[in-house]
Formats: C-alpha cells, structure tokens, sequence
C-alpha cells in the first residue's frame, strides 16, 4: 500500500514494521501547507491499512519538527476557509490519534502551532534536546486549531496548556518535558534510535494489546469513570479471545519468550 506513493513534502522509510515519516519541506520548516496535509493522510490511510506495519515514528528533517500551519497559505482565509482548513487538518489529527497502531513523535526542532499540535496527536513525544515547543497562534489572532484547544490541556492541565496558548511563548525541550509535554528528552543524535528503540520494545508486545489499551486510554478520557471502566472491561474481554493471549501467558508459564501474530 505504502509503496507507490508520490511524495514531495514527506519523505516515508519503512524499516521491518515500522513507518518512518520524516516531514521535509525545509524551505518552511515544514509547515503544513494543504499539499503536505494530502500527503500525511495518504500515508497515514495506508499505514492504517498495511498489515506489516505495526508502528509509526514521525520526525522532521531540518531545525523544523513543524512549524505550524502554512502562515503563507492562511493569510488570505476568511471564516469558512478557516473553519475547512482546521477541519481538514483535525480529521487527519484524529486518524493519527485513534490509529490502531503506536505512533512517537520524534521531535527533532521546533513543533509550534500546528506542530505542536501534530505531536500532540501522537502517543508519545521524544525530544531532542533541540526541540521547540509552542502554541504562538495568538500572535497571528487565531486561536490553535488543529486540536491544541482540546488535547494540550487534556495531556499538561489547563493552567499550563493557557500559559502556552495565551503568552504564546516558546519553550525548549526540558521545560516541555518537566510540563509533561514530552515523554524523554535525548541528545539530538540519538533521537531517531531512541525513537525506534522505544518502538521496537512497544512492537515486541501483543498488537492487540496495545491497540485495545490506546483504545481504552483514548476513549476512556471522554467517558465518565463508569462508563469508561465498562469499555475497559469489553476491551479486555477481546483481548482474553485472543490467540496472542493464550500464546502470551503459556510463554509466561513455559519461561521463555511469546511469539505473538497479531491474532
Ligand atoms: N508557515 C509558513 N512559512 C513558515 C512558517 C509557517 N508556519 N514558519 C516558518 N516559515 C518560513 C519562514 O517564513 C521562512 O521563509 P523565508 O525563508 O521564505 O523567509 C522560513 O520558513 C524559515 O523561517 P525563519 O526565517 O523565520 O527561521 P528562524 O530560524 O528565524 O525562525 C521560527 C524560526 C521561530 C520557527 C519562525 O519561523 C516562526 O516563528 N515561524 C512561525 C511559527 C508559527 O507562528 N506557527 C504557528 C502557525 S499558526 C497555526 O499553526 C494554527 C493552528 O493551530 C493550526
């Protein structure tokens, strides 16, 4: 699925099962024009589908993670065009946040706005120690749109997500981290081993686990407790269906490791 496709502002590596998706349009710090959004949904649409691709890790090539939406692009936009660009730039957010498989955020430089917000709709951020974080849309006049409302102040708390959105200031890696914002924070030169080394650990687990407890986690957040507890429940019923499961804890018993299928 992944192999034909015709990139110009992204480039995409596949190593073993892991999809790497560098965003590389340097000459704007790779933001997020409409060309580079078609381009992120492609892949995403056809990770979601590969069957041989167990995770995803999206970094950026250059001092730019991403720096935002394309201010370029917006400058014209008036209420509808606004209103459509945030859409479209939310629905591919979600996909990448409810895809059934891992995705890290290899924050190689600056993630501001739509950037901040892209890594935000990942699972987890790895930092480099030269990475960027901020919401400066108000410096512009808007307001963050592509999510960053919404899952900044769900992941740090809303005193801190309003102190980034309303000083629209910019904060560097180890303050990003001791805000919650970021998972680790490494030496620019080891951030895409660190990155893959976190997934190879992740991918080494049952697939379905991990699927069903990003599901649970995810969904469970917009659920009161009971609610959400009751998901738990159902998901876990799914996975005790599961041969991974029965190979899982035989494993276990036998003393050695599983060897799970997906299954
Ligand atoms: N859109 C379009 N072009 C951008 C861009 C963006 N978001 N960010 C940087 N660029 C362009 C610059 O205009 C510049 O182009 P030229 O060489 O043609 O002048 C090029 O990238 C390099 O940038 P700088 O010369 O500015 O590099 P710098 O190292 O001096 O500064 C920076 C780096 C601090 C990141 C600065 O570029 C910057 O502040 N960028 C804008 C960041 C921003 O405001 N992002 C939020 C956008 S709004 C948004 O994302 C809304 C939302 O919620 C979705």
């Amino acid at each position: 699925v992944l192999k034909n496709l015709n990139l110009k502002n992204i480039k995409l590596q596949v190593e073993g099962s892991v999809a790497i998706i560098t965003m590389n349009r340097p000459k704007a710090l790779n933001a997020l024009n409409n060309e580079t959004l078609d381009e992120l949904n492609t892949i995403i649409d056809g990770i979601s589908e590969d069957k041989e691709i167990l995770g995803a890790i999206i970094t950026g090539s250059g001092k730019g993670f991403v720096a935002g939406a394309d201010i370029v692009q917006m400058k014209p936009y008036k209420a509808e065009e606004g209103r459509n660009y945030a859409e479209y730039a939310q629905n591919i957010f979600n996909k990448i946040e409810s895809l059934g498989k891992p995705v890290i955020a290899a924050v190689n430089g600056y993630a501001l706005g739509g950037g901040c917000e892209l890594a935000l709709s990942c699972d987890l951020r790895i930092a480099s120690e030269k990475a960027v974080f901020g919401q400066p849309e108000a410096n512009l006049g808007v307001i963050p749109c592509f999510g960053g409302t919404q899952r900044l102040p769900r992941l740090i708390g809303s005193g801190r997500a309003k102190d980034l959105i309303f000083t629209g200031r910019m904060v560097k890696a180890n303050e990003a981290f001791s805000m919650g914002l970021v998972n680790k924070v490494v030496p620019a030169d080891e951030l895409l081993n660190e990155a893959k080394n976190i997934m190879t650990t992740i991918i080494s687990k049952a697939p379905m686990a991990i699927k069903y407890s990003k599901i649970s986690i995810n969904k469970g957040a917009d659920l009161d407790l009971s609610n959400a507890l009751e998901l738990e429940k159902d998901l876990a019923a799914l996975t005790f269906a599961s041969e991974d499961k029965d190979e899982g804890m035989k494993a276990f018993l036998e003393k050695r490791d599983p060897k799970f299928i997906n299954k």
